[in-house]
Parts: structure tokens; sequence; C-alpha cells
């Protein structure tokens, strides 16, 4: 079948949803109710999400759950969590719990700063660059002024531009590489207007000065290994028993060499920082913040020693157990999806409306107290057992069953271990 079509994006969504529907389904009518059903019945509020993205003919739902009693710096927070897997929330809900018997978390953010470039080439006499960028430096900053006077009054604005000779990487190719403090707004479009503009500097003044210059792009780099937060527990080893910790230096020791294990191993390393980005990126969604950007972002510095590796360390120093890591968050919490999105505006009110980095210090928390749990529990009982538990409801609702088969199917796996063929057997043997 070729389903290729012209002039999509001028349809109207009705006309969008028609094609959609005949083209790609048997029953174009089924498929219509489907998309139809997720819509919003308040129709402004649907036309606000319609406008986020082109093209759109429905809503995907996300459940949004909370995790309560997170303890940080001191003080209670509860964590809104936008996420699919079921064991999510409640391994951090866990984890909080746990840690808020044990001093909480402590998160410190390190440093804000966000980067930059122009990229461009110039096949000429390198000093005479270098002397023009001195030259011309201070225009950069007077030239951006109408777009960084804004920022400048909330303390922000551009750091510092440097340019960079990077002939070793590619034939002729130098940038503006420029630094810059975004306050409480992740910053994305502020930074890509000023190296916009300073695209158009450089290369008004290369030409004035006989200087041939080729711009290729300005764009920021969500590679921000200087806007960094740290996140921390700790306690004395005798006080990580609980119920399922009965032996805590035994515990202690497999814990920090699962830690090593991904520390040392990218296989390892690669699942074991996934559970971590399980917290980040859910508490990323739901403050409306660029879960893209953060992944790649995170990723890129867990390889900046050379080799993948574990964003979280273990240690134990004269009893103390600590655990933390530190990863880089560009965040905002003002601009952007957190000022339109009536549900990331309610997900801030009940973060009780964080400064970036007080988010950026919640979000860190989310990441470890999610990798305490899942390390916890593949030390200990396994990962399955409280996965499955969780995934019992999906099992359940994939066989659409009634309330009563619902009630007897839970009361029969709170005693037996749960998996798909076991939940599936049980299911055909109430039916019979
Ligand atoms: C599953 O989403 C995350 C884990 O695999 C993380 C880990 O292995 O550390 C449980």
């Amino acid at each position: 079948m070729n389903n290729a079509v012209a002039g999509f994006s001028k349809l109207s969504k009705k006309e969008k949803i028609n094609w959609i529907a005949k083209e790609f389904f048997s029953n174009p009518e089924e498929a219509q109710n489907i998309i139809r059903n997720y819509w919003n019945s308040d129709e402004k509020l649907q036309q606000l999400h319609d406008e986020f993205i082109e093209n759109t003919i429905t809503n995907l739902y996300i459940p949004l759950g909370v995790a309560p009693n997170f303890l940080i710096n001191g003080k209670y927070k509860t964590i809104p969590m936008a996420i699919e897997e079921s064991s999510v929330v409640a391994a951090a809900s866990k984890s909080a719990k746990y840690w808020a018997t044990r001093g909480g978390f402590k998160a410190t953010v390190i440093d804000t700063e966000k980067i930059g470039q122009v990229h461009f080439t110039f096949n000429g006499d390198a000093q005479k660059l270098e002397d023009l960028f001195h030259q011309i430096k201070p225009k950069f900053f007077s030239d951006t002024q109408s777009i960084t006077k804004n920022m400048q009054q909330r303390g922000g604005g551009i750091l510092d531009i440097q340019l960079k000779d990077k002939r070793n990487l590619l034939e002729n190719y130098f940038q503006l590489h420029a630094t810059f403090e975004t306050r409480d707004s992740m910053g994305a479009n502020f930074i890509n207007s000023c190296l916009e503009q300073f695209a158009e500097t450089l290369k008004e003044e290369a030409q004035n000065a006989g200087l041939e210059v080729q711009v290729i792009m300005s764009i920021l780099s969500n590679y921000v290994p200087n806007c960094v937060v740290r996140a921390e527990v700790s306690c004395p080893i005798e006080d990580l028993t609980d119920k399922h910790i009965t032996n805590p230096q035994d515990f202690a020791d497999r814990f920090l060499q699962a830690v090593q294990i991904a520390e040392a191993e990218p296989f390892r390393a690669v699942t074991h920082n996934k559970g971590i980005m399980n917290g980040v990126d859910a508490v990323v969604l739901a403050t409306g913040n660029d879960f893209r950007a953060v992944e790649a972002a995170v990723h890129a510095y867990a390889s900046k020693n050379g080799q993948y590796s574990s964003l979280s360390h273990a240690k134990v120093e004269n009893g103390i157990f600590t655990f933390w890591l530190e990863i880089p968050l560009a965040l905002g919490t003002v601009g952007g999806l957190t000022s339109l999105h009536p549900l990331v505006k309610l997900c801030l009110e009940i973060l009780q409306q964080p400064s970036a980095k007080e988010l950026m210090e919640i979000v860190a928390v989310a990441g470890l107290a999610q990798n305490f749990a899942a390390l916890r529990s593949l030390t200990t009982t396994g990962i399955q057992e409280g996965h499955m538990k969780m995934h019992l409801n999906n099992i359940i609702n994939q066989f659409e069953a009634s309330e009563e088969e619902r009630h007897l199917i839970k009361t029969h796996f709170k005693k037996t271990a749960v998996s798909h063929s076991a939940v599936v057997e049980f299911i055909e043997s109430l039916r019979k």
C-alpha cells in the first residue's frame, strides 16, 4: 500500500483523522472512536493541546502519580511523576519512606552554566581571526543587549564567549563557544537567539576586516557538564536494617559491589542508569521539561571519562554507608510548557513553586531514590517480585477480567508468585 499524502498539514483536524482512519484501518469508524475518546471534553483545553505540535489528532495519556514523603534538605516534598512503568512510583515512595527515617536526602547544585556554540569555518591566518575576535568581543555583548536585558534583570545573561580553534577535528573548523546563566528558565530560546546574533555580528565584522568566515550553524549544546547537581543519602551501616535487610553489613557489601559492577561494566551501567532515569524522566516530564535534552546530557556525562559508566557511587567509611549521584540537569520552572500546560502548573504547585535549582535537586533525588530501590531489590529479593506484583493489574486488564475475577485473582496472588503464565493459567481455570 502506498500511504504517501500531499499537503497533510493543511488539512483540517477532521480531514486528517478521516484520512488516517480510511488509510490504515479495516474498521475506520472504530479507529475514529478511539481517537475521539481521548479528546478532552473541554474544547478550549483540547485546542491548547492541539496547538502544542503540528498534525495533532488526539492525546496520549501517561499516568501522573505522586510519590510523597521525600525528605530533601530537611523539608518534605511530594514529587509528581508522569510515567507508564508499573513499579516506578511505588519504588520511589518506598525509597522516600525508607530514607525519611534515616536523615533524608541531601542535594546540592554544583553549578548552573549552560553552553551554546556558533560553528563556522575560516580558511585564513588564524592569528588575524584571533585578533579580530578580541577586538570585537564587546560587540557580541552590545549587539545582543535587547535579547539579554530581561535575563540580566533576573541575574542571568551571557557569562563568556571564547573563540575555539577546532582544526584538529575538522579542516578550517572554528567555534564561538559561549557560556550562559539562564536562572529559572531552561533558556533554549534565549541561548539560540543570542547565538544567532553572535553569528550575524561575526559575519559582519569579519567581512569588514576582509576575512572570509562561513557560519555553518548556531545552536545551544545539550551537553551541560557544568550544570550539575549532586544528591546523597547516608547513615550508619546498622541503621540500614529493615524487614528485608536483616544483615546490614552483608547488604552494604552487596550494594557496594552492585554499584562497582555498574562503574566498571558498560552493559550493566546502561541498565543501572536506566533505573536512575526512571525517576529523573518521570519528574522532568511532569514538570514540563525537555526529557530528550536531559537524557542526551545525562548519558554523555556518564561517558565523560571515555567509557560509559555508572552515574551513582557508594562507599562505606568509618561505618557510614553513603550513596550518591551527580548528574547534569538543564531545567526550567518558568517559560515553555511550565506556564502553558495546566497539569504542569499543578505539578509545580505540588512542588511549592521551586526555582530551577530546587527542581534540579528534586529531580536528582528522584533518580537516586529510584536507583536505591532497584539495587535494594536486585541485591535482596530480586526485581521480579515487586515488579510483577505491580504488573498484575496490567495482565488482569489485558484479559478484561470482571470485578469478581479481579478480586479472586488479587486474593490468590497475594500469596503466590506472580508470573504472566501463572496469571493466565489462573484466569483460565476460573473461566472453565
Ligand atoms: C527497570 O525499569 C529498571 C531496572 O532494570 C534498573 C536496574 O536494573 O538497576 C530495575
